[in-house]
């Protein structure tokens, strides 16, 4: 039996977890997996020293390519996929564009919510959504780092996504 579904752009807009999105080509639909990978519990941020619109880095998850593993959290000030906190507007990334690893260290666009544009090719990434992208060369989302909060704490538990550089998210 096949473990994998396919959905469609707002099932996968609507969905947290393992997420699966369709690259179309023309005639041909790939079916491309967001695998959710765990990594160890790790506390990143205070709950209470966000301010919105302001990104905070840190380095998650602790293991390989650490120069790759660059990420921000920033409080969206509006509901976000896979957002945490009492508004669900708290979302972390990684740095690195997934078209060719471009950084994408003081990009954020605090009107549009989003990432970008990527200085090698110019892709802007929805942080709204799952990092989805808006523009540019790019094919699959910004990775996504998935948060718990427990009490003023927020922890890092896992990655939604490949980080650039990477072979496998397994
Ligand atoms: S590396 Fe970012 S768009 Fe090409």
């Amino acid at each position: 039996m096949k473990d994998k579904i396919c959905l469609n752009r707002r099932q996968f807009l609507l969905t947290g977890g393992t997420a699966i999105i369709l690259s179309t080509l023309p005639g041909i639909a790939t079916p491309i997996s967001l695998e959710k990978k765990d990594y160890p519990k790790k506390k990143i941020a205070t709950l209470s020293l966000l301010k919105q619109d302001e990104p905070v880095n840190f380095q998650y998850p602790p293991e390989a390519h650490p120069e790759l593993c660059s990420n921000f959290i920033v409080k969206l000030g509006e509901i976000a996929g896979g957002g945490v906190g009492s508004h669900q507007d708290i979302v972390a990334f990684n740095y690195f564009c997934t078209h060719m690893g471009g950084p994408l260290q003081g990009q954020y666009k605090k009107e549009h919510k989003a990432i970008g544009p990527c200085p090698f090719h110019l892709t802007t990434f929805d942080l709204t959504r799952h990092g989805m992208v808006i523009a540019g060369h790019a094919t699959e989302s910004l990775p996504q780092i998935v948060l718990e909060v427990e009490g003023n704490d927020i922890y890092a538990t896992g990655v939604m996504g490949l980080i650039y550089g990477h072979h496998t998210n397994r």
